[in-house]
This record gives structure tokens, C-alpha cells and sequence, in this order.
């Protein structure tokens, strides 16, 4: 008999669901006897004991539904230490409901924050087991977050789409892709969409580089421009500041403007007299159905993580490197963020034919 615990927490992203299917249809077929503890969005359903007991039929029907069936919330790691409302503490809290149900382990889905509370938990003595969950693949120590290839899809499919009505204007869009600190996202849907122009925090831009690469096209012929730009990019005078200075500089700029776009569309107007539109796909990316190559790696990973939980081997995300799964310490990879390097092949490739990081 086993005694599972499940949990969604941070952003919802795409094959969420499919990844519990995953998890549990690999343990059932296991064993004969399990119970599985859903807790109701996230952290918060641990802390104050609100969980469902699952059936194996819960997780029929869910590899093509997006969301999650468990709902999700933000509990900030900062603030887990830090008594609720009612004085509350959080962390013996949740110990308590682990205990109290005497569950075998907890699994837990979500991303880079979410991976910080999972690795407190294991360093409280709970039996845990974290799934890399976010479009954002900014996770540390695997290749791949499920969520991220059907984020790809849709945010590609947006610069698609804009592709026909800038090119009939004559006119220069601005896609804003999700992403949060990374550039993951906008370097592969940018990419994949044929965008002109990509600008991720991991290189600052520079705005007269940028208007040059739109009057080079321009003298080429080209009417129209179009900007894959991340959510968190940055320009070069801003990311030289010093690290205090360029934290008031950001609450400045969010004052001021309503996102990066705006701010880049304002920068570009002083230099170029040209029609600019800004276009912003926003939470779609997160939403609806999740990609093939989603449903394959959610499969893969879920059922990994059964693996895992058969043999009792405890404290690991479970990530993919080189097309294998690879059970990584959680104390290893904790707290790291994945970037994308400035020299990453990916970028020399997009360089090399012509695409502009404003650098
Ligand atoms: O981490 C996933 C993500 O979608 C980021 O790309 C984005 O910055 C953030 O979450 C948006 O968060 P919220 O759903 O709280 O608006």
C-alpha cells in the first residue's frame, strides 16, 4: 500500500494534468493497493489540510486537458516562513498534514519557486519528488519543462498571424512573448515564427541597433519588421546600472509603462517615423491543450517519478538531459535558474541568417 500525495503549485501551464496522469496510471498498474491525496491549489491545500482522495478514474480523459484538475495558487517561498494572517506556521503546518495522513511521499509539480518550498520540505525530513512544470524552461539541471514546447506552439502561432497583417501595412509589430527573466520562449518562437528581430534579457539591447536592423530591411524592400520581444528584456544602458539602481530604474519603467513593449515602442519612435503596433499573447500561452511533444515528455516524466516512488527514492526532480531521464538531487538544482547563454549554438544559428538580438 502506498500513500500518495499530489500537489499543483505556481503558474498553471499545459500537461500539468497529463503529467499526474502519468505519475498515477504508473503507480496503479504497480500496485494493488494506493491512495492518492489531491491537494487543492497548491501549497495552500498542505497548509490547511483541504485535499480530495483521487481514484484512478480522476486521471482517465486528462492527457489533453490544460490546467490543472487540482487548481493552483502562488505561495511565494520568502513568505513561507513567515506566519499567515492568523499566525499560522506555514511550514509545520504542512508537516503536520503529511504526517497526519502518513503519506509515503509527496509529489510535487511546479516551477523554479515552487522547487525551493519542495527542497525546504525534504530538508524537514519529508519523502518528496518535484516535476519541472513551466512554459518559462528556465529550470536548472533538465533540458526541458513540460509546458514550454505547447508555449512554443502557441506564441509561434501569434507571430504567424502577424506576420500577413504586417506584411500587407507595411508595418513594424511588436510580439510580446512570456518568459519571466528568460528567453527561452521568445528565442524559439521568434525563431520558429521567422521574427526579424529578438530581444531577450540574457542580451541587452540597444535601440539604435534596433532601428538600424529595421532600416536595413527597409533599404532591402522589406515594409514591415517584426520583434519577437521577452517579457523581461532589457536595454544595455539599463542592465549596466548597478544592481540597486537598475531595481529602481525597473519600478520606474513599470510605473511608466504598461510592459517592455511600450517602453520599446516609445524608444523606437524617436528614432524611426514608422507605423508601430505591439501585439501581446499573454496568458494564451499558457492555456488550452498541451503539444504532442508535451503529452510524450509529461508521459515520460510521470511515469519516472512512479518509478522512483516504487523503489523509495526520495528528494529528486525529475528531468530529461539528451533525450534520458535523469533523477536529479533537489539540493542540486534548488534555487539555480537556467538562462540562455549569449553563446548558446542556437543564437550563432539565428545571427548567421540574419536575425538581429539588437547587440
Ligand atoms: O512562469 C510562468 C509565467 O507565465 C511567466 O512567463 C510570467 O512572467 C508569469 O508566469 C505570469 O504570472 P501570473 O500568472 O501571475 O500573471
Amino acid at each position: 500500500m502506498k500513500r500518495i500525495g499530489l500537489l499543483t503549485s505556481g503558474g498553471d501551464c499545459q500537461a500539468l494534468n497529463a503529467t499526474m496522469r502519468g505519475v498515477v496510471k504508473g503507480l496503479a498498474s504497480n500496485l494493488d493497493e494506493l491512495e492518492v491525496y489531491g491537494f487543492d491549489d497548491g501549497y495552500k491545500g498542505l497548509i490547511y489540510g483541504d485535499y480530495r482522495m483521487l481514484s484512478a478514474k480522476d486521471f482517465s480523459g486528462i492527457l489533453t486537458r490544460g490546467g490543472t484538475i487540482l487548481g493552483t495558487s502562488r505561495q511565494p517561498f520568502k513568505l513561507m516562513r513567515v506566519p499567515d494572517d492568523r499566525g499560522l506556521d506555514k511550514v509545520e503546518a504542512m508537516k503536520q498534514t503529511y504526517y497526519k495522513l502518513r503519506l509515503d511521499c509527496l509529489v510535487i509539480l511546479g516551477g523554479n519557486g515552487t522547487q525551493k518550498t519542495a527542497n525546504m520540505l525534504r530538508e524537514e525530513g519529508l519523502n518528496i519528488i518535484h516535476l519541472p512544470k513551466t512554459i518559462d524552461n528556465d529550470i536548472w539541471g533538465t533540458d526541458m519543462t513540460f509546458g514550454f514546447q505547447s508555449a512554443v506552439n502557441i506564441a509561434t502561432e501569434a507571430i504567424d498571424c502577424i506576420h500577413t497583417t504586417a506584411a500587407s501595412h507595411s508595418r513594424i509589430f511588436i510580439v510580446e512573448v512570456m518568459g519571466h527573466k528568460v528567453g527561452w520562449l521568445t528565442l524559439h518562437a521568434g525563431i520558429a515564427g521567422g521574427a526579424d528581430i529578438i530581444l531577450i534579457p540574457e542580451i541587452p539591447y540597444d535601440i539604435d541597433k534596433i532601428a538600424d536592423a529595421v532600416r536595413k530591411r527597409n533599404r532591402a524592400g522589406k515594409g514591415f519588421t517584426i520583434l519577437a520581444v521577452a517579457e523581461g528584456a532589457v536595454s544595455k544602458e539599463d542592465a549596466a546600472l548597478p544592481k540597486k539602481e537598475l531595481k529602481k530604474k525597473m519600478e520606474e519603467n513599470a510605473k511608466k509603462y504598461p510592459s517592455v513593449s511600450y517602453k520599446l515602442e516609445a524608444e523606437l519612435k524617436e528614432k524611426l517615423d514608422l507605423d508601430i503596433r505591439i501585439t501581446i499573447p499573454g496568458h494564451m500561452q499558457r492555456g488550452g491543450s498541451p503539444c504532442p511533444y508535451d503529452r510524450v515528455l509529461s508521459t515520460h516524466m510521470g511515469s519516472a517519478a512512479a518509478g522512483l516512488i516504487l523503489k523509495d527514492e526520495y528528494g529528486y526532480m525529475v528531468g530529461i538531459v539528451n533525450g534520458k531521464i535523469k533523477k536529479v538531487p533537489l539540493q542540486e538544482c534548488a534555487g539555480k535558474l537556467k538562462m540562455v547563454s549569449p553563446d548558446d549554438q542556437l543564437i550563432k544559428a539565428a545571427k548567421r541568417i540574419g536575425i538581429s538580438f539588437g547587440d
